[in-house]
């Protein structure tokens, strides 16, 4: 996938690339149990927004943090320049299995793993997994069974699921359900607003193909207020079973 550069105008050098909290990390450290040494992947790191927080769960842990996006990459390895316990690859995450640090302990993946798509993703990740490995991520969710043509279309076009389907399909997948709970509108917050602080620097100089990337932008964040009740997103801690 290659993306516009007005993509990376607006988004360099923001904290994160996606909805969440340093406490869902530690509401899925606290489930998982690490051992001391745990080896933890931060799956679609992104900018590394996560990273801070997995160290902080699991501070002798050693962090692998991979991201398919080099600008990403870059940002997340200045801001953790001179961590000895975290690496970067710029990397596909469906070949998570091959990582020369793998089998993992945990795998983080926080609002990426349905890129994959959900199916493909739970395979790819459990391969990367040790025996009792922990999967923690975060899925587009359905909170409500009839959710409205809006909270659909947010989604633009991705398949996403009720709650009870997402933990079904995780089961069936080869992993026991520790914990879930949905990202909360200050994780949600925290990725809008310096987005939108973003938007408002640059829009009174963008030329029009940024400007059309920033209209996409500012509209996400203003339809997320409208369906915020009827989806969002779902964290999932999860064992892999043998
Ligand atoms: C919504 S962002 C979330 C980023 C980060 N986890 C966060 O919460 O700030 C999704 C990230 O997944 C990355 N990504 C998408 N497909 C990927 C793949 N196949 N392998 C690795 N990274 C991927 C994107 O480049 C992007 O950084």
């Amino acid at each position: 996938m290659t993306l516009p550069a007005a993509f990376f105008t607006l988004h360099r050098d923001l904290p994160r690339e996606g909805p969440g909290a340093p406490d869902d990390v530690g509401f899925a450290a606290m489930l998982a149990g690490l051992p001391e040494s745990a080896v933890i992947a931060d799956a679609g790191c992104g900018p590394g927004g996560d990273i801070a927080a997995l160290l902080a769960a699991a501070p002798d842990a050693r962090v692998v943090a991979l991201d398919l996006h080099q600008p990403f990459v870059d940002q997340a390895r200045a801001r953790f320049a001179g961590q000895p316990n975290v690496a970067f690859r710029c990397t596909d995450m469906a070949d998570l299995a091959s990582e020369t640090a793998a089998p993992f302990d945990m795998i983080w993946c926080a609002g990426a793993l349905y890129f994959l798509g959900l199916t493909k993703g739970l395979a790819a990740f459990r391969a990367a997994l040790k025996p009792d490995g922990i999967l923690a991520f975060s899925e587009p969710c359905h909170f409500t069974d009839n959710p409205s043509k809006a909270a659909h279309d947010f989604w633009d076009g991705y398949a996403t699921r009720l709650k009870a389907d997402i933990l079904s399909e995780t089961r069936a997948a080869g992993y026991e359900i520790l914990g879930h709970r949905p990202v909360s509108d200050a994780g949600w917050e925290g990725y809008f607003r310096p987005l939108q602080a973003r938007i408002a620097q640059l829009g009174p100089d963008a030329n029009a193909d940024l400007a059309a990337i920033l209209d996409l932008a500012a509209d996400e964040a203003s339809n997320w207020r409208d369906v915020k009740a009827e989806t969002g997103y779902l964290v999932v801690v999860a064992r892999k079973t043998t």
